[in-house]
Parts: structure tokens; C-alpha cells; sequence
């Protein structure tokens, strides 16, 4: 049994931010709230959204104090403003952290409590309209179910179920993002298309739209890297996010981001590093299962197979091209990060405490997570 969902609509092309203040006023709302971070609320995409919105005739309450891995009471604070100033809309202008906290922000609208009440449970009271001008290519959470918010009194990444009514994803409002997010960004996307590709129950559209996502990441990030403004390349890379995010509402993430979580909560490392540095070792894992699933990404990624590669050939020719990807796009290994081996392996109980490794394939050993920890640190240098 499987399924697949069609969730939010989606602007794209260069110029749509313009677009938001009609676009949003299309959806009946008067007066809404712009959740951003102090970064983006400085550049000129969040002028032009907020521009936009004015000119439409809506009124405008800003709370632009958004953080990575957004905290429990950041959003409590957020749905109390939302409550106290009436709103009728949330626009998120941002990468994954503004886009997550927005959907923190709106189960709490017309909801009494704080978000850790409803991490996990999709039976609240709807919120408002959720617009997501798009910042960052990378989480795609302008189409999937869930925003990650961080609890932060038993220090795990949660999540909250809200899917967002519209994703704007255009390429210009992308162009500053500078290299080393760029990279990092992009390497969540390629995890949550291989993860999508290799889930426990595979999906066909899910499939289709991982291994073209691959296919875009790994011939325009790059190219984004080298030039910023690249805007063709920027918004391939918009693309790809958008679509690898599509899969993995379907076929879910697995143990590559049960370990990023858990990692990411203990060290605050950023998301994407983590997903890059877990990836090559979850294809591995993956090709010990059904090898097929692991060839389609690789490839997607341009590998080319004989035909006579035994699974465990197809999972290492797989972790070693994510390997050498990373490598060049100067994803920094664990050790660079200033964290020790033995470190490390003491996050494994955390791994199996987070909610995507409710989706693995197959189960693991806590000895099998400690030797995958392992070589994530041993194998990438
Ligand atoms: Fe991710």
C-alpha cells in the first residue's frame, strides 16, 4: 500500500516575490504576521515581500527573531503575538527555520497551550493561510506536512503536522545566499531525495521526483557555489528542493536523518552537514537491503554500472560518489568540526529515540548504529 499526496501550490520563476501581496490578499486575508530571521529580514527579498504585501493593502505585524533549529519558546512566544495582534495570515520568508516555525506559530492561532502539546498530532484547530516566500533551497517545507521545532526541555528535534497554502520559489530572492549555506542546503535536499528513493515503502512519484532532484543538485550546486547569482542554476536548485521535499512527505526519511536529528540536537551542528556526512554510509545500509533502490540514486548522480556490481559494490560506488561530492562542495568532516569519535558514538541511544527511525527499512542493533557513527566519522576526512 502506498500513497501520495498532492500538497501546496507553487509560484516559481525570477520576479514572483512581487506577486506575494496579491497573492495573499487572493487568499482573504487582511492582516498578517512575517515571520523571518534577523538575517533575512535585512536583504532586499524581505523589503520587496514586505513591499508587496503593503501595496496589496495588508497590514503587517513583523516578528523577525526566528533562529536555527527554532525553539519550543520562540514559537509559544510567535503564537502568542499571532493571538494578541488578531492575524489572518502567516507569511514565512526564510530558509527551513522561518518556514517550520511559521508552521509552529499557526497550530497555536486558534489552539490554547504551547506547541509541545501538539508535536506529532494533526487534530487541532486549523490555522490561518501560510504563505512561504522560499530563501534557502533545501528543506522543501514549503510542500511537506511537518515543521521541525526543537523541544527544548528534553533537547530532541519534534515536530508539529501543518502543510503550508502556498510556496513562492523564486530564484532572485535566493541569489545572496552565500556558498557555504548554498552547499549545506543543497546536500539536505540530495539526502531527502536518496532517503525518499530507499524508504521503507517506496513510492513511485516520490521516486520519480527524488531522482530528478538528485539529478538538478548534483549539476547545479556547483555551479551556485562557484556563482552565486547563477540564476538558472539557482532555480534548479529551488526546483529540486521543492520536489525532493514532495517525495519525502510520501515516502518519509529514514535513518540518515534520525541520525542528523540526533546529531544536529547534541552538537548544533547544521542540518545539512550532518545529512551529508550520514548519507554515504545510509546508502551503504540501504544497498544491504535492496541494492536497486541505491542504483537509481547513483544513477541519478551520473554513476555508471556494469551491470555485474554485488549489492555491497552498489552501496560503497554510491557512498564514495556522495563522498567526493561533498568533498568539493568543502562539507567539513566531523573531526573539523571539533568533535570526537567517542563523542559521536555516545548520540546512538538518541538515534533510535528519533521519530524518522520509525521509518528505517530495516531495523538496527545499537551496535549496527554505533559502526554506521563510525565510519561517518572514519571514512569522510
Ligand atoms: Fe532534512
Amino acid at each position: 500500500m502506498g500513497r501520495y499526496a498532492q500538497t501546496c501550490p507553487i509560484i516559481y520563476g525570477a520576479g514572483t516575490i512581487s506577486l506575494l501581496g496579491e497573492e495573499v490578499k487572493k487568499l482573504g486575508c487582511s492582516k498578517v504576521m512575517v515571520v523571518s530571521d534577523k538575517i533575512v529580514s535585512e536583504k532586499q527579498t524581505y523589503a520587496t515581500c514586505k513591499k508587496s504585501l503593503l501595496a496589496a493593502g495588508l497590514e503587517v505585524v513583523e516578528f523577525t527573531e526566528i533562529i536555527p533549529d527554532p525553539p519550543d519558546y520562540m514559537i509559544n512566544r510567535g503564537g502568542e503575538l499571532a493571538k494578541a495582534e488578531k492575524i489572518d495570515g502567516i507569511i514565512a520568508i526564510g530558509g527551513g527555520s522561518p518556514m517550520d516555525a511559521a508552521k509552529g506559530i499557526n497550530v497555536l492561532v486558534n489552539n490554547p497551550g504551547t506547541v509541545n502539546q501538539y508535536f506529532g498530532n494533526p487534530f487541532y484547530t486549523p490555522g490561518v493561510p501560510v504563505v512561504m516566500v522560499v530563501t534557502t533551497a533545501g528543506t522543501g517545507s514549503e510542500s511537506t506536512s511537518v515543521g521541525v521545532i526543537t523541544d527544548t526541555a528534553n533537547n530532541v528535534k519534534n515536530s508539529v503536522i501543518c502543510n503550508a497554502t502556498l510556496g513562492i520559489l523564486d530564484p532572485e530572492a535566493t541569489l545572496t545566499a552565500p556558498p557555504e549555506l548554498t552547499a549545506q542546503t543543497g546536500m539536505d535536499t540530495f539526502a531527502h531525495a536518496a532517503e525518499a528513493i530507499t524508504a521503507k515503502i517506496p513510492n513511485p512519484k516520490s521516486e520519480l521526483l527524488a531522482s530528478n532532484a538528485i539529478n538538478k543538485v548534483v549539476a547545479n550546486l556547483p555551479l551556485a557555489i562557484a556563482d552565486g547569482q547563477n540564476i538558472e542554476a539557482r532555480g534548479e536548485l529551488l526546483l529540486a528542493s521543492n520536489f525532493a521535499g514532495i517525495a519525502f512527505n510520501d515516502a518519509l526519511v529514514h535513518l540518515g536523518h534520525a541520525i542528523a536529528h540526533a546529531v544536529g540536537a547534541k552538537f548544533h551542528i547544521t542540518h545539512g552537514i550532518v545529512c551529508a556526512l550520514a548519507l554515504p554510509e545510509v546508502m551503504k545500509y540501504a544497498a544491504d537491503i535492496n541494492e536497486q533502490k541505491v542504483k537509481i540514486v547513483g544513477e541519478a548522480m551520473g554513476i555508471r554500472f556494469s551491470g555485474q556490481e554485488s549489492p555491497k559494490e552498489i552501496g560503497e560506488l554510491v557512498a564514495q560518489g556522495i563522498r567526493g561530492f561533498a568533498k568539493n562542495l568543502d562539507i567539513k568532516s566531523f573531526e573539523a568540526l571539533g568533535i570526537a569519535r567517542k563523542e559521536l558514538l555516545e548520540i546512538t541511544p538518541l538515534v533510535f529515540k528519533d521519530a524518522c527511525y520509525n521509518f528505517v527499512p530495516k531495523e538496527l542493533t545499537k551496535a549496527e548504529v554505533e559502526v554506521i557513527l563510525g565510519n561517518m566519522y572514519d571514512n569522510y576526512k
